[in-house]
């Protein structure tokens, strides 16, 4: 085989078709080389020197290279890490080694690369067919806080009724920061392998970076400070944020917190007493339905491959209402805002009917958890058991 590079130099681009040649030509086997450039000597014998190749200068331009034996050793232990469709057969590993490493799924890892260690490289742990689906879902809902929200809306609400929008603000903040961190610890964990999952748990986080400014947003439209938090909502959420195991942080945060949320985010959005409220509340729910589904929907597999990981989820519930016995759950500040939203005044009768109204979302976060929960594979009684152990905080 031979290169005529002509007057093209080996570093302007000539070493790529000598490479192009020695990768054509066997090992063993040997390509001429001729060019005018100056320098082209030395080029090339520091770079056989390199890679291993046998260089024969001829003079007059021209020199002959035999093929390193290494050049076809380097990529003949290589591996194909699975492949990039992952409804192709074989796409998707059981167990994904650590060798594979940050290797594109479906790209030919040289043997030897180093190893990375990601806890979580088991199919069974964290795929689901769905993932590519909500990913694109996700992505492709994507909202711009600057334009979404009807920022510029006159509107000026009751005092009172102003300080509890600030107060649920400030209570929806401190729960979106636990669902923000939940999914950006363990986003470090998958196997980059799982690349689907990684991306929803990545796309999760940054929903919830936004829930943070548009809430923090709202609150700060009409009030220059924030309302409370309690020890007890943080307690609440401290158990969430620390627990280790991937299955039950999922059934803690998505299936139980996130579906409690979307029941309070879309009465928010019904009750507001402004559009601005309204907007963000709406949007944010959006964002949530979609965390809730793919908590669901992995678990759901999961557990239908073992279904004996049921009694650790459930048991991970009653520790955890063990743990918060003796803390107060849900702000009574954020009960009664709550309330005083539903209500819209201070009239009596409104606030019957505020308190009728609060209470029923309660109802219905208890009905949809134990659904969720029956989905999964839950039996009725255990569900309806283990929704009541549910944290009063709701996240
Ligand atoms: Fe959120
Ligand atoms: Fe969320």
């Amino acid at each position: 085989m031979r290169v005529e590079l002509g007057e093209l130099g080996f570093a302007e681009g000539g070493a790529l078709l000598i490479k192009r040649a020695l990768r054509l030509a066997a090992a063993g086997g040997q390509i001429s080389v001729s060019g005018s450039a100056p320098d082209l000597e030395l080029h090339l014998r520091s770079w056989c020197r390199m890679e291993g190749h046998t260089l024969q200068w001829l003079g007059d331009s021209q020199a002959l290279i035999t093929v390193a034996a290494t050049v076809a050793a380097r990529w003949s232990g290589a591996e194909r890490a699975g492949s990039p469709d992952p409804s192709a057969p074989g796409a998707i590993a059981e167990h994904a080694p650590r060798r594979w490493g940050l290797a594109a799924r479906g790209a030919l890892v040289e043997n030897g690369s180093p190893e990375f260690a990601f806890p979580l490289a088991d199919k069974m742990e964290v795929w689901s067919i769905d993932a590519g689906r909500l990913y694109a879902q996700g992505a492709a809902a994507q909202w711009d806080p600057a334009v979404a929200i009807p920022w510029n809306t006159e509107f000026d609400l009751p005092f009172e009724v102003e300080d509890a929008v600030v107060q649920i603000m400030t209570y929806l903040i401190e729960n979106e920061t636990a669902a923000l961190l939940v999914p950006s610890r363990f986003v470090s964990q998958v196997h980059p392998h799982f690349r689907e999952v990684m991306q929803v748990l990545a796309l999760q986080a940054a929903d919830e970076a936004r829930h943070i400014e548009v809430f923090t947003r709202r609150a700060l439209l009409k009030r220059q400070e924030l309302g409370l938090s309690t020890s007890g909502g943080q307690a609440s959420l401290k158990t969430l944020v620390e627990e280790p195991d991937f299955a039950i942080a999922s059934f803690l945060l998505s299936v139980l917190g996130e579906g409690t949320f979307l029941s309070l985010l879309w009465f928010l959005e019904r009750r507001a007493p402004d559009p601005v409220t309204a907007a963000v509340c709406r949007l944010a729910a959006q964002d949530e339905a979609r965390h809730v589904a793919f908590g669901v929907a992995h678990l759901r597999e999961r557990i239908s491959q073992d279904s004996g990981i049921l009694p650790k989820l459930a048991n991970a519930v009653r520790r955890r209402h063990d743990a918060l016995r003796y803390t107060a759950g849900l702000n009574a500040e954020v009960f009664d805002a709550l309330v005083l939203v539903a209500s819209g005044s201070w009239d009596p009768s409104d606030l019957r009917r505020g308190h009728e109204n609060v209470m029923r979302l309660v109802r219905e976060m208890d009905e949809f958890r134990q659904k969720r929960m029956v989905h999964l594979g839950f039996g009725e009684a255990e569900a309806q058991e283990l929704s009541g152990l549910h944290t009063r905080n709701f996240m």
